[in-house]
């Protein structure tokens, strides 16, 4: 992996993380009056650090962050702009895992091919596998809600 397409690649990230920012506080709004509105909007600050953390390692590159657009779209196989809307708490934990576990496994596989080839410092390496860990933590809310609002809903099912 040479620098250009390290680059590319964590702008891939810097895009991804922006669109998270987006997406929860869209979320803290739709879903304010209750307790996973106050999560999604830590969410959505935590995701900017990592909007933050990407963008100072792709300056330290010498280049300059660039958003590349909707990165969500392709992943969650709707278009971004249309989950935004969305108002049904079970859905929205879904699509908000599947984008986490996507982040998880492409943070991961960076991790290892900078591992693999020699290529990028010790400190880009810690960044994402911070990064990861977040993600890993953001899933494991989203999931246990989620089995909360099943097992509920399954409790009431006449
Ligand atoms: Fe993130
Ligand atoms: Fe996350």
């Amino acid at each position: 992996m040479d620098k250009e397409k390290l680059i590319s690649r964590l702008n891939w990230f810097y895009s991804l993380e922006l669109n998270q920012v987006d997406l929860y506080k869209s979320q803290s709004k739709a879903f304010a009056k209750e307790y996973a509105g106050l999560v999604f909007e830590r969410l959505s600050s935590i995701e900017q650090r990592h909007v933050d953390n990407i963008g100072t390692k792709i300056k330290e590159l010498g280049a300059k962050p660039t958003a590349i657009g909707d990165v969500l779209s392709p992943v969650i196989g709707h278009i971004a702009g249309k989950i935004i809307g969305w108002r049904d708490l079970t859905e929205v934990l879904k699509i908000n895992t599947l984008i986490e576990q996507k982040a998880m496994k492409d943070y991961k596989g960076l991790i290892e091919d900078i591992k693999n080839n020699h290529f990028g410092s010790e400190e880009l390496i810690k960044v994402l596998q911070n990064n990861f860990i977040d993600e890993n933590l953001h899933t494991e809310w989203l999931k246990t809600k989620l089995s909360e609002l099943q097992t509920l809903a399954f409790c009431l099912d006449p």
